[in-house]
């Protein structure tokens, strides 16, 4: 078969070479129309978003064939480029031979009509890339993901790669998937009662992790600055348009990094990777801007083009309790010390500081055991940048550093250490000021495409009840 020419090249590349010449072009059909002389096909194959139309000469072609050309087949397509006489695209392929590698029967093809509901995509989630709205998704998420390495990477971090199955929970919150070759109808047992993880595979328990963090803390102090980018897993019961049961995960571990230099790395980044969006995905932001939210490219330039607020959460209190005396209504309550809903940060990031803001100094009660704790004693220098639409999208800290007050953390808690003598190490021996975050791959996503609901940024989402595909 003949050497295909990707169709972006078609449409993003110099392209005067290529006229009047004889090309190739392979992909799928997305309509079909024409008339009793001409058919015209608009030919997608995923590289772009924009179809190429294929321009048909009946005259020359069996009827057969082009009966069997409909929406959803597979086909490759000979013929000269030439200068399109039609509004809204540059050049078009007048056809001299067309194969036929795949039928899509319009019987039973699913994706025939325009407008499918979000819902309806997902049941047929193994077709669903090949709409406009996923291709355009789908080719961001490689984008995003290009440009995350690109900006480690310039910046002299190195890519550190940490386990996906471990024995330790980072965020100890009990969300793990259990990883196990016990045959769960006959488990062996101890005496006294209990499982025996002694007969399991690994000769302990295990499971699936939920963030990379501890072993980036390795990293980082070894390498100076390291990144994580991988799956991570939390089998927490919530079905909401903002979690998933498998995520993605950026993590970056910075040794001699304070809070300043990590508030301002997490700032940086984001800003870095929605400029790389505007500046590389203008098709399918344009695209998504159209169909799914009409804001999208703005909000998109205007966070580029703002500081990030900097709030301690003590201040950030303040400010909801005089909302509420001003008579704003919560859902939930607020005073010091509670863990603030989504309405809360929806309210200090749209309504009150309307941009994005990254809380700082946490009640210690609310957040994880490794957070550096400040000299009041109630706080720890956790952050959270919050985004408008989207909330949390980043959650980091720096880490405290002293054996002594790690533990002190680790006993209030009744954290089991039994398996945790490596991260203790880290203090033990050679210990130094260190710092990290964690972005959730899909939570940017959602931001830079403007969809609402975190199962259609991910090609095939797990949550409770489904892990279909
Ligand atoms: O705030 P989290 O739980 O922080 C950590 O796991 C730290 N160990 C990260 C670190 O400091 N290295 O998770 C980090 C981010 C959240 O801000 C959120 O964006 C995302 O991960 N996230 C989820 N995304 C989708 N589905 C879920 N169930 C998520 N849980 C967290
Ligand atoms: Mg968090």
């Amino acid at each position: 078969m003949d050497k295909r020419i990707p169709i972006v090249q078609l449409f993003k590349a110099p392209v005067n070479a290529l006229i009047d010449t004889n090309i190739n072009v392979k992909g799928w059909v997305r309509t079909k129309r024409g008339n009793k002389n001409v058919a015209f096909i608009a030919l997608n194959d995923g590289s772009i978003i924009t179809n190429l139309q294929v321009v048909v000469d009946l005259a020359n072609f069996d009827e057969e064939l082009m009966r069997r050309i409909t929406t959803g087949a597979c086909i490759s397509v000979n013929g000269k480029l030439v200068k399109s006489q039609g509004a809204g695209q540059s050049v078009e392929i007048q056809a001299e031979k067309i194969f036929i590698y795949g039928e899509a029967d319009p019987e039973t093809y699913p994706l025939q009509k325009k407008g499918h509901s979000m819902e309806f995509l997902r049941e047929i989630g193994h077709l669903r890339p090949r709409t406009n709205t996923f291709g355009a998704i789908m080719r961001m998420r490689h984008h995003m993901a290009y440009a995350i390495h690109t900006f480690f990477h310039q910046k002299g971090f190195f890519y550190f790669h940490t386990p996906l199955i471990t024995a330790s929970d980072c965020e100890v919150a009990g969300e793990m998937f259990q990883v196990t070759t016990m045959d769960l109808n006959n488990i062996p047992r101890k005496e006294d009662g209990s499982v025996d993880y002694d007969q399991d595979f690994f000769g302990k328990q295990t499971a699936l992790t939920v963030s990379g963090q501890l072993e980036g803390e390795l990293g980082a102090t070894a390498l100076g600055s390291i990144y994580t980018f991988g799956p991570t897993f939390r089998a927490e019961n919530s079905n909401t348009p903002r979690h998933l049961a498998e995520f993605w995960m950026v993590e970056p571990e910075m040794a001699f990094y304070d809070l300043d230099d990590l508030t301002a790395l997490e700032e940086e980044f984001i800003k870095y990777l929605v400029k790389w969006a505007l500046d590389n995905c203008q098709e399918d932001l344009e695209f998504l801007n159209n169909m799914i939210d009409k804001g999208l490219i703005e909000r998109l330039k205007s966070v580029v083009n703002t500081d990030f607020v900097r709030l301690p959460y003590t201040e950030g209190i303040k400010i909801l309790e005089d909302a509420i005396a001003k008579g704003h209504k919560f859902e939930f309550p607020v005073s010091w010390g509670v863990d603030l809903a989504s309405e809360h940060e929806r309210f200090l990031v749209e309504h009150h500081f309307k941009k994005p803001v990254i809380m700082v100094d946490y009640p210690k009660e609310i957040k994880a055991f490794y957070m550096k704790q400040n000299a009041d004693g109630k706080t720890v220098q956790g952050t959270d940048v919050l985004f408008p639409q989207i909330g949390e999208i980043i959650g980091g800290s720096v880490r405290e550093e002293s054996y002594d007050k790690l533990m002190t953390a680790i006993n209030e808690r009744n954290i089991p250490m039994k398996d945790m003598w490596w991260y203790l190490d880290t203090r033990r021996y050679g210990t130094c000021p260190h710092a990290g975050f964690g972005l959730g791959f899909e939570r940017l996503m959602l931001f830079v495409t403007g969809m609402a609901n975190i199962r259609d940024v991910i090609p095939f989402p797990r949550t409770p009840k489904t892990a279909e595909f």
